[in-house]
C-alpha cells in the first residue's frame, strides 16, 4: 500500500498529538511532534541564557543544538533528545511553555526546525503535528487535518495534564498561557498558524478519542 504524509495543525491543546499518535499507530507510520523541537530549542536558550532578540546569538546557539527523536522501547513512543539528553518530560513544563511561542516566532529558528522536519518526511509514512505543517512544511501532503475545540475544553484538558506533574498550578495560569500562545502563534509574521485551504477541519469538542480516530482513519483510507 502507498504511504502518505498526514499533517495535523491547530490550536494549542486541542488533542493534536493524541490523534497523531493514534493515527500513526493504526497505520504503522512514524509520529513526529514538531512542537517538541521548538520546546527543546527554547529549553536550550533558557538554560544557556541566550538573548533571542539578537539574531547573531541565536544563530551561534543553533549551531550547538542537536535534536533527535529516539524510540522509547518501553512505551513505544518517540521522545525528544537535546544534545543527547532525554528532555521529553522537562520540555512540557510551564516555564518552557511560557517562552516557546516567542522562540518559535524567530525566522532562523523556524528555518532550522523546518529543514529537519522536511528531511523526516522524505520517505513519507509519517504523521506530523504542529502549527505550519500543512501550510509550510508539507504543503503537498495527501491528508491535512486542522483541529479545533472549544476554549474551555482545551483549558480543562491542559490543566489536567499539567496538574498531574505540578499540583500547585492554577487553571487561570493555564488559561492565560493557552490564550497567549494561540495569539502569538496565529499573529506572528513567519508561518502563522492558519488552516491550509485544502485541510479538513476537525472540531473535537464533543467527540470521544475513539470517534475522532474513526473519522480521521476514514479520511486516511480515502487518500490511500
Ligand atoms: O504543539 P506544542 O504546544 O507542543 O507547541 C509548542 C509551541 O511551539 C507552540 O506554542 C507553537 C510552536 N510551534 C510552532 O510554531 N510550529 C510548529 N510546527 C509546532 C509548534
Amino acid at each position: 500500500m502507498s504511504r502518505i504524509i498526514i499533517t495535523i495543525d491547530g490550536w494549542s491543546s486541542c488533542g493534536k498529538s493524541t490523534l497523531a499518535k493514534q493515527l500513526a499507530k493504526e497505520l504503522g507510520y512514524t509520529y513526529i511532534d514538531s512542537g517538541a523541537m521548538y520546546r527543546a530549542i527554547t529549553l536550550y536558550f533558557l538554560r544557556n541564557h541566550i538573548d533571542w532578540t539578537e539574531d547573531k546569538e541565536v544563530i551561534t546557539a543553533l549551531e550547538n543544538i542537536l535534536l533527535e527523536f529516539k524510540a522509547n522501547h518501553k512505551n513505544g513512543q518517540s521522545e525528544m533528545y537535546l544534545n543527547g539528553e532525554n528532555v521529553e518530560y522537562v520540555i512540557r513544563d510551564l516555564v518552557v511553555a511560557e517562552k516557546v511561542s516567542d522562540v518559535a516566532a524567530i525566522k532562523v529558528v523556524r528555518d532550522f526546525a523546518v529543514a529537519q522536519q522536511q528531511l523526516m518526511g522524505e520517505k513519507k509514512g509519517i504523521v506530523m503535528d504542529g502549527r505550519d505543517i500543512g501550510t509550510v512544511v508539507f504543503p503537498a501532503a495527501a491528508l491535512k487535518i486542522f483541529m479545533t475545540a472549544d476554549n474551555a475544553v482545551r483549558v480543562e484538558r491542559r490543566f489536567k495534564e499539567l496538574y498531574e506533574k505540578n499540583p500547585n498550578i492554577t487553571i487561570e495560569e493555564v488559561k492565560a498561557n493557552l490564550e497567549m500562545r494561540d495569539y502569538i502563534d496565529s499573529h506572528r509574521e513567519v508561518s502563522p498558524l492558519r488552516k491550509a485551504a485544502d485541510a479538513i477541519e476537525l472540531d473535537n469538542t464533543h467527540l470521544t478519542m475513539k470517534e475522532q480516530l474513526e473519522l480521521a482513519m476514514q479520511w486516511a483510507q480515502q487518500k490511500l
